[in-house]
């Protein structure tokens, strides 16, 4: 018998979610009868909202369990261009708005549709780990900047200027960003857009946790220019991480690439979670929605300063998501040992800079507030005793 061959090369370079190996072992601690407190999910603690979840429930009663077109069905992607109008002000054809499966999805068609082998994606470093991946994936290269709390972690136009090389094609910006929760202000999106296009690229803006900010009004960078895309999903304002479904806003040139990608990869986003998401922009949904904006704000409004006090150096203010990034190297200069000497020592879990790129990731930790207010000072003061030991 011959051997089995081996996996693709590509796959050296994708690598695992580290936070993975911590969660498995919180999950052990916790079978034993140990009390964690979970700073490390990237998800809402929230359920889906009722009128979402009555939606979904009768779409599966009235046999709405068939594929849909593979930009998904009309009425939702003419809701989320109507969206864009009532909450942003500005007009998007539905022609250009394609539904997904996730925004994961999303990211995996325009990579597909737009990256040749060698070329490279420009992304900030740190960032959501997957971008890279899906840039692999494609058989491109992605080229992360490093960035730092004096840019808020965003890219500037003047470092994608300077990084842009020969084969740059894309350049990926997320406001609200994970994992440092700070955005990108709209002039500097719009500088970026003036550099990415002068140069004959083409900008992603991953707006994922949109409807998710602190004491800023929202933005979308679809008011800044229409050449562009925008990724969003259903999974974090709006509650529904486990039905899978996302879209994008593309440049009309390139809505018929990736719907023939989308044919051959998905075939089409989940039906049921397309006719549920029907619910998700009614005033109903809205409201719910907003009330826990409202407690995610008060979480933050206590975690930050409260880490800030006890040494964790947050420099630039997040106000977005669910996340602060913490440089903790007055405590340590190796943050995966960190985050799991916290675990098994007090039974908090947090995630360790590695998971998010290579600048700097040894003197970082990102807590995640996506759980109760009771929960996080319970953190707290764990934490407390745990850097008191140290
Ligand atoms: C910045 C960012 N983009 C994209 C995603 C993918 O999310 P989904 O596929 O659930 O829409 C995530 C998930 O955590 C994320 O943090």
């Amino acid at each position: 018998m011959t051997q089995l061959p081996e996996t693709a090369r590509r796959m050296g370079r994708i690598q695992p979610f580290y936070v993975m190996e911590l969660l498995a072992r919180a999950r052990e601690l916790e079978s034993r009868g140990r009390s964690i407190i979970h700073m490390e999910v990237g998800e809402p603690d929230f359920p889906t909202p009722r009128p979402v979840v009555r939606a979904g429930a009768d779409a599966l009663r009235e046999g709405h369990i068939h594929y849909t077109p593979a930009k998904g069905i009309p009425e939702l992607r003419r809701a989320i261009a109507d969206f864009y109008r009532k909450r942003y002000g500005v007009a998007v054809d539905p022609q250009r708005v394609v539904v997904t499966p996730g925004s994961s999805g999303a990211l995996q068609l325009v990579m597909g549709a737009l990256v040749d082998p060698g070329d490279e994606v420009l992304m900030a470093d740190p960032s959501y780990p997957c971008n890279r991946h899906f840039a692999y994936l494609a058989g491109g290269e992605a080229l992360a900047v490093p960035v730092g709390p004096e840019t808020g972690y965003q890219l500037t136009p003047d470092l994608v200027e300077r990084h842009w090389g020969e084969r740059t094609k894309m350049v990926m910006v997320a406001s609200p960003s994970n994992p440092t929760g700070t955005l990108l202000d709209p002039e500097a999106l719009a500088g970026i857009h003036r550099v990415v296009r002068a140069r004959g690229g083409v900008l992603l803006v991953d707006e994922i946790y949109q409807g998710l900010t602190y004491g800023v009004g929202e933005r979308s960078a679809l008011e800044v220019a229409d050449d562009l895309f925008v990724i969003n999903s259903f999974s974090k304002y709006f509650g529904m991480t486990g039905w899978r479904l996302g879209w994008m806003v593309a440049p009309a040139c390139y809505v018929d690439a990736v719907d023939r990608l989308a044919q051959n990869i998905f075939l089409s986003p989940p039906t049921v979670s397309q006719q549920a998401a029907m619910a998700a922009f009614s005033d109903d949904t809205l409201a719910i929605l907003e009330e826990r904006r409202r407690q995610f704000e008060a979480r933050r409004d206590y975690l930050l300063p409260a880490l800030r006090s006890l040494g964790f150096d947050i420099p630039a203010t997040p106000r977005g998501a669910f996340y602060l990034y913490a440089d903790c190297s007055r405590f340590t200069s190796d943050s995966f040992d960190f985050a799991m000497r916290l675990l098994e020592e007090e039974g908090v879990a947090v995630t360790p800079g590695k998971d998010f790129g290579f600048n700097r990731p040894h003197q970082h930790l990102r807590f995640a507030y996506t759980t109760g207010l009771d929960k996080l000072q319970e953190g707290i003061g764990r934490i407390t005793r745990f850097i008191g030991k140290a």
